[in-house]
């Protein structure tokens, strides 16, 4: 019975797996993580966190990592990482550490995590918090602790919220009421910039009253399912991703929409009045949210741009011969044959095996450059992503011939 079991579960996953293929390449976003969090585990695991911390969890030799910033694409992450092995190989050779050696999948799941951080907030600050309860108005209607007016329900139960994201999904979903209040009132909707919902939410917790009940975490979210819900939500009857789909409302492929979680909630929320009045002249109903569904749509729209599409094949070449590469490989007839033609390497379909297979071989180039005296190559901006598609180029018009 088991077997038959997985038999039809085997169909089914062969039926799901072949209806994403073909969603996927309906104009779609290619290499959006499942689950960006995979990754910390090979963080731990090849011995990054020996040497860099994560807000201040972690090792000191390197900087920590939930500080710096990098990037937003998979190639400048890439390019972070290889810029720094001779100095990281450097510092393992001191402690006589092993040089970590890292799989497509590993590859995969590390750039993820270290691209998925700037997502995760920061802790607020609850004096701010305070403030600015009072400067947009929440105290009129809404008691917290001690003090507050009555109009709203009062907020000591949001003292369970661990993530201020929940602040968010509760204002989404109770907004367009809310709202009716304010303008009754006459007191206008609040905008939100940057942090300012996690103080509040950091304000809120510190003085609301009573002991708090079980906490409430949220998964972090998943961007395949943000992806659907995109559609599912009817987001796209307005809003195009770079390119494909409605065009009332602004691409949101070209929005910098990477930034942390509560940042985009603010975003949202700033948007509503506009999106609700163009949804009531279409017969739509305001979506109401989740909070999986919250945070699933919102790592959607902060993978946006994750693999770039832009690349410049032309430039590509030129950082391609910059950066030495053509020492050692052959491209169009041009270079050292000493390793293989990467133009006819399989690892191009997948830009993430490639930038993998360029980190495992680094080693070898160090002792080589050394050997002559040349400086390290250093990849900069779209510099990765732009060799990647050089070459890639270079193998369609071989296929083609
Ligand atoms: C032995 C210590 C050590 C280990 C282990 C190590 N690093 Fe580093 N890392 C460093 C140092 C030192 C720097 C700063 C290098 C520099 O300034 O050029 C750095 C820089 C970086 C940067 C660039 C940060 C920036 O400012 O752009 C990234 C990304 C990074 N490391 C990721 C990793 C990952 C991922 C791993 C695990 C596979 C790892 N490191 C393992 C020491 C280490
Ligand atoms: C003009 C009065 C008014 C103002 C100002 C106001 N709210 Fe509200 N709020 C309401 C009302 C009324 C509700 C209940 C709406 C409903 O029943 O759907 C509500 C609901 C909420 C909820 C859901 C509470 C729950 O228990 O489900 C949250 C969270 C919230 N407001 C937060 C805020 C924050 C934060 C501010 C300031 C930025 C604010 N509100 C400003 C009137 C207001
Ligand atoms: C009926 C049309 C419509 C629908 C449906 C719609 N939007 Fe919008 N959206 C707009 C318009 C119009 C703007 C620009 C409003 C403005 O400039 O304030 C906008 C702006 C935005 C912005 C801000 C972009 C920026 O940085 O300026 C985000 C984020 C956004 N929408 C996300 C969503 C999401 C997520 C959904 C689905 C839950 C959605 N929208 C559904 C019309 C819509
Ligand atoms: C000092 C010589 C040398 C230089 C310089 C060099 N490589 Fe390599 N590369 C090799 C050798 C040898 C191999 C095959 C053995 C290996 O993988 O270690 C290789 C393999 C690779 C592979 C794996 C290809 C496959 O299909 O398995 C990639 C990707 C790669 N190199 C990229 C680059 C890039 C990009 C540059 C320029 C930044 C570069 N290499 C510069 C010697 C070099």
């Amino acid at each position: 019975m088991s077997q038959k079991f997985s038999y039809s579960v085997g169909i089914g996953v062969l039926l799901l797996s072949l209806l994403w293929t073909t969603l996927a390449v309906a104009g779609e976003i290619r290499y959006i993580p499942q689950n960006p969090l995979e990754g910390r585990r090979v963080f731990i695991n090849k011995g990054c966190i020996k040497c860099h911390a994560i807000w201040g969890e972690g090792g000191t030799i390197g900087p920590d990592l939930g500080k710096v910033g990098f990037g937003r694409n998979i190639f400048q992450l890439a390019g972070a990482l290889w810029n720094h092995s001779p100095r990281m190989v450097e510092k393992m050779l001191e402690r006589r550490l092993p040089r970590p050696t890292l799989s497509e999948q590993e590859m995969t799941d590390l750039i993820a995590f270290l691209s998925y951080l700037r997502y995760l907030d920061e802790p607020g600050d609850p004096q701010r918090g305070a403030q600015l309860f009072r400067e947009k108005r929440c105290i009129v209607c809404h008691r917290v602790g001690e003090e507050g007016g009555t109009i709203g329900p009062p907020l000591d139960q949001l003292k369970r919220f661990v993530s201020p994201l929940l602040l968010a999904q509760t204002m989404w979903n109770h907004g367009p009421q809310m709202v009716f209040t304010m303008r009754m009132m006459n007191i206008p909707r609040p905008q939100f910039q940057g942090k300012e919902m996690v103080d509040i939410l950091a304000y809120i917790r510190s003085v609301a009253r009573g002991t708090a009940p079980q906490p409430e975490y949220i998964q972090p979210g998943n961007p395949v399912e943000g992806q659907k819900l995109f559609h599912k939500k009817g987001c796209d009857v307005c809003h195009a991703i770079q390119g494909v789909g409605g065009t009332r409302g602004p691409d949101l492929g070209k929005k910098q929409l990477h930034k942390s979680v509560t940042e985009v909630a603010g975003i949202m929320w700033n948007h509503a009045p506009q999106m609700e009045a163009e949804m009531q002249v279409r017969g739509l109903s305001f979506p109401k949210f989740s909070q999986q569904e919250m945070a699933d749509l919102i790592s959607y729209l902060y993978f946006i741009g994750y693999y770039d599409e832009s690349a410049d094949p032309v430039h590509g070449r030129e950082v391609f011969v910059q950066k030495g590469c053509l020492n050692c490989h052959q491209v169009e007839g041009e270079g050292e044959a000493i390793g293989p033609d990467l133009s006819r390497s399989e690892l191009l379909t997948s830009p993430i095996a490639f930038t993998a297979a360029m980190w495992n071989h680094a080693s070898a180039m160090e002792q080589w450059i050394a050997e002559r005296n040349l400086s390290w190559p250093v990849f900069e901006g779209n510099e990765m992503a732009d060799l990647v598609r050089y070459l890639q180029t270079v193998q369609q018009k071989m296929s083609q011939q």
